[in-house]
């Protein structure tokens, strides 16, 4: 199994990202982030997420915001808590630290895996304190940015939107990279279908992610006009753990930081030839989404 670190922000495919993770691989550990709400709130859910799949994965608090400006929250996508209408149970998790950064560097092996699917805040920060880092593990796989278009601007997605300058950096870095972006994640929506067959399951972990999903298709419903939701966070997952799926083209891929109306965008460079910068990034560009499907359903216990 491959071994990886998942860097969030829970958030509701993140949470089914997190099942997934620990269906399919070695999680090895979950570092938190500000994101769909604020850092206090994941670190929660992600603790949360632990105790009701029954793993001792340590959960590691990290950044509360970007590297410049204000926290970008979605509570109108994942509510106010970041898992929707759910009412947690009671547990008795804590986070192992309130470190991110350091537990990011201190645990770097080189058959570990970072899966960033939330701001990159965190990994900025380890990599603005130990540039070498990204040469120690064995890559990172980050859900974020399009090749083209956005989702909270016409030209950005959120998890680049969120913290532009440090996704600058993590594109910057030298590391091995995979970008899932919209134009990966959109290929892979879930239905009501899948949430009537969560349900008639009847396990408690399917139950809770047909509530979780049930809650997104209403906020996409409203959002969209279309009762699904894209396993955004999920196709992350599976780049690492399901490379065989995936079309992937190495590309020069930038972040835009400045830009009025481009703020946030990742700017893929699809010239051929030898135009522009070298490429630092392999972008996913097709997924064999009937089969990414199934491993979340399997995993989610449908
Ligand atoms: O744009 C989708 C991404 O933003 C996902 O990671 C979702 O959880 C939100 O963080
Ligand atoms: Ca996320």
């Amino acid at each position: 199994m491959k071994r990886m670190i998942i860097d969030c922000d829970p958030g509701l495919d993140d949470a089914i990202a997190l099942i997934l993770a620990h269906h399919c691989a070695e999680v090895v550990g979950i570092t938190t982030v500000s994101g769909n709400v604020p850092l206090a709130a994941t670190t929660a859910n992600a603790l949360m997420l632990t105790a009701m799949l029954g793993v001792d994965t340590p959960v590691h608090s990290g950044a509360a915001g970007p590297l410049v400006g204000a926290p970008t929250y979605a509570p109108h996508v994942h509510g106010e808590s970041g898992m929707g209408d759910f009412e947690p149970p009671g547990h008795d998790r804590t986070a192992a630290g309130d470190d991110a950064v350091s537990y990011l560097l201190d645990a770097a092996e080189s058959d570990t895996w970072v899966v960033a699917v939330g701001p990159l805040t965190n990994l900025a920060l380890a990599i603005e304190r130990d540039p070498d880092w990204v040469t120690r593990i064995a890559g990172i796989s980050i859900m974020g940015g399009s090749i083209a278009g956005g989702n909270v601007t016409p030209a950005a997605e959120f998890n680049i939107y969120a913290d532009p300058e440090a996704a600058a950096r993590v594109f910057a870095s030298g590391a091995d990279l995979v970008m899932c972006g919209l134009n990966l994640t959109h290929q892979v929506e879930t239905s009501d279908a899948l949430v009537a067959e969560l349900r008639a399951a009847g396990a408690p972990l399917a139950h809770f992610a047909a509530g979780l999903l049930d809650y997104l298709h209403g906020v996409m419903a409203e959002l969209l006009g279309r009762r699904a939701t894209a396993m955004h966070d999920p196709c992350a997952v599976l780049a690492v753990t399901h490379p065989e799926l995936f079309e992937v083209a190495p590309r020069p891929v930038a972040v835009e930081v400045d830009g009025t109306l481009t703020r946030g965008m990742t700017v893929v460079d699809e010239r051929t030839g030898n135009q522009g910068a070298a490429a630092n990034a392999g972008v996913a560009y097709r997924i064999d989404a009937p089969r990414a499907m199934a491993l979340v359903r399997g995993a989610l216990g449908a």
